[in-house]
C-alpha cells in the first residue's frame, strides 16, 4: 500500500481543498444556470475532484471523460500527445467544461481544446483544481482556478507519481529526494 513519504509536505490541506471546490460548483452552477454543461474529465487524475465538484453542483449537467498519453518521464510531459479514449456523445451545439487535476506545461489541454473545438461545440471553458501557471509553455485560456501552485512536484487528491499516492486526502509536494528514492 501507498503511504505518504516521510519527506512530503502539505501544500494544500483537505479542508481547504473542499472550501474552494465548494466555491467553484457554485461559480459554475451560477454561471451556466439554464442549460446543461457536460462535464468533460481527463482521467485519471481529475476524477476525484470532478466527483467532488458535481457535488455540490445545482444546475443541471452531463458528465463524460476523456484519456489521453502524453509521452514522457513520470514528472514531465513530452509533447507528444495522442487520445486513448474519446467522448462518448457527440457534443455539437453543447456547452462543455473541461475540468482537470493540473495544468503544467498546458500540452495536454492546448490538445484537448484544439481537438473539442473542431466539434461545433457551443463554448468551451477550463476548470483545474490547481495551476502551475510559471511552467506554461503552450497558453490555455483557464476560466476557474481552483489554486495557483509553485513549481513543485505535487501528488494526492488523485494527482500521482507513476500511479502512486492518488488516495491522500490533501495535496503534497515530493521533494526530489522523494522522487528519487520511491521506485517508479
Ligand atoms: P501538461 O500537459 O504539462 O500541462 O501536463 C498536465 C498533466 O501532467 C496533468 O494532467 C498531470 O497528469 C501531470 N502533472 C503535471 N504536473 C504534475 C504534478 O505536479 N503532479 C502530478 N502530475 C502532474
Ligand atoms: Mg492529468
Amino acid at each position: 500500500m501507498s503511504t505518504r513519504a516521510n519527506s512530503m509536505r502539505t501544500l494544500i490541506n483537505t479542508e481547504s481543498i473542499a472550501i474552494r471546490t465548494r466555491q467553484l460548483a457554485e461559480e459554475i452552477s451560477r454561471d451556466y444556470e439554464g442549460r446543461v454543461p457536460v462535464l468533460v474529465g481527463l482521467l485519471k487524475g481529475s476524477v476525484y475532484f470532478l466527483s467532488d465538484l458535481i457535488r455540490y453542483m445545482s444546475c443541471e449537467h452531463e458528465v463524460d471523460f476523456i484519456s489521453i498519453s502524453s509521452y514522457g518521464s513520470s514528472t514531465e510531459s513530452s509533447g507528444i500527445v495522442r487520445m486513448l479514449k474519446d467522448l462518448e456523445r457527440d457534443v455539437s451545439g453543447r456547452d462543455l467544461i473541461i475540468v482537470e487535476d493540473i495544468i503544467d506545461s498546458g500540452i495536454s489541454l492546448d490538445y484537448i481544446c484544439r481537438n473539442l473545438a473542431s466539434r461545433n461545440i457551443r463554448s468551451l471553458r477550463i476548470c483545474t483544481l490547481l495551476d502551475k501557471r510559471d511552467r506554461r509553455e503552450r497558453e490555455v485560456d483557464v476560466h476557474y482556478v481552483g489554486f495557483i501552485i509553485p513549481n513543485e512536484f505535487v501528488v494526492g487528491f488523485g494527482l500521482d507519481f507513476a500511479e502512486r499516492f492518488r488516495h491522500l486526502s490533501e495535496i503534497a509536494v515530493m521533494e526530489s529526494e522523494d522522487l528519487e528514492n520511491i521506485s517508479e
